[in-house]
């Protein structure tokens, strides 16, 4: 028995790191079993802020439904699908374009922040400011109850709530107010200490190879104040100790020791933490490798994943059209 619908998505912008299977795929992936669970390539929503680079778009869904396949979203518990192939979101997004007020869309503040911060983009767009009612017609449109987000998510989750009770009220009760689910891990910081994001160039993307995981590791940042091998170190700022925190919980005390009296030097210490970063991503790395040498198979399950998307939305979308008096036909 199942304790409720999920509806989750990521716009396809390039391959997945450790951030987001740490901080999003890994709660996915325990929820498949207790939830009826919708995971969507939220394609039209990578085309609101990248619509000029269409080209990478296919080669981007496919590298990260890839990462989704190969750290355990299972396709035979989970439907997959790609957004832009179920043409009903893009009727609820109309509807609800309708009675949306603006000033709803103006006020939210991660379109403020990223109309602020993303640079070398014209993102005073229709389609831009209209990106969480069509993540709310995402939602919805399943009657989702539950969206496992990330914390920057929250403002729109809000917002879907906010137009799902205006629909109930102005027309037909129908939607349920969707919650959102955060994760319980904190969040992984980039190897230079900053927040994890690829445009810092401080991520660990899923599918590093050994050789190249242990350059990342190597260049990691770590107590500026530990210059020489003599000097003791502070762990509690160091970002490759927080990665042992995470990845090596066995050793953090005696790691946390030996830095503070210089019995350990930065180069072993890295080691250490190399060899079971290495270890968590080798049954993953597999995995993808065996994908990306079966694409068909890959495309296979989103093709499934789109009409069985496609049923449900249907249902939906004829609640909803009768609701809001525009069904004639039976
Ligand atoms: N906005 C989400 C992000 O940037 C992606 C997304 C699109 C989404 N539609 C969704 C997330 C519906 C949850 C539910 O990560
Ligand atoms: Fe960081 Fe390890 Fe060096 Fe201490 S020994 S500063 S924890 S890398």
């Amino acid at each position: 028995m199942k304790i409720g619908r999920i509806l989750s998505g990521m716009r396809p912008t390039g391959k997945l790191h450790l951030g987001h299977k740490l901080g999003v795929l890994d709660n996915w992936v325990k929820l498949q079993d207790s939830y009826e669970c919708f995971f969507e390539i939220a394609d039209w929503h990578a085309l609101t802020t990248h619509y000029k680079e269409t080209e990478s778009l296919k080669d981007n869904i496919f590298q990260m439904v890839c990462d989704w396949l190969s750290v355990g979203i299972n396709p035979n518990k989970s439907i997959i699908f790609r957004q832009s192939d179920v043409l009903e979101h893009s009727e609820l997004f109309i509807l609800f374009s309708m009675f949306v007020p603006l000033p709803w869309l103006e006020r939210n503040p991660t379109y403020k922040e990223q109309l602020r911060e993303i640079e070398g983009r014209d993102l005073f767009t229709y389609g831009f400011l209209g990106y969480p009612v069509l993540q709310a017609a995402d939602i919805l449109i399943y009657r989702a109850d539950t969206v496992p987000v990330g914390e920057d998510q929250l403002p729109h989750l809000e917002l879907t709530r906010e137009i799902a009770r205006r629909f109930n009220y102005l027309y037909k009760p129908i939607f349920p107010e969707p919650q959102a689910k955060l994760s319980d891990v904190p969040a992984l910081i980039g190897t230079d200490g900053r927040r994890m994001h690829k445009s810092y160039g401080n991520t660990i993307p899923l599918d590093t190879e050994e050789e190249d995981l242990k350059n990342i590791v190597k260049n990691m940042v770590t107590d500026p104040a530990r210059v020489r091998r003599s000097d003791p170190g502070h762990p509690e700022v160091c970002p490759v100790f927080s990665y042992h925190k995470i990845f090596n919980i066995k050793e953090v005390d005696y790691i946390s020791n030996a830095c503070k009296t210089a019995e350990i030097g930065c180069v072993e210490c890295k080691m250490k933490l190399f060899v079971k970063l290495n270890e968590f991503l080798t049954p993953s790395r597999e995995k993808r490798k065996y994908y990306m040498e079966h694409p068909k198979e890959v495309w296979d399950i989103i093709y499934e994943g789109n009409r069985k998307a496609r049923e449900e939305a249907q249902k939906t979308m004829d609640l909803v059209r009768e609701a809001m008096g525009i069904k004639i036909w039976k």
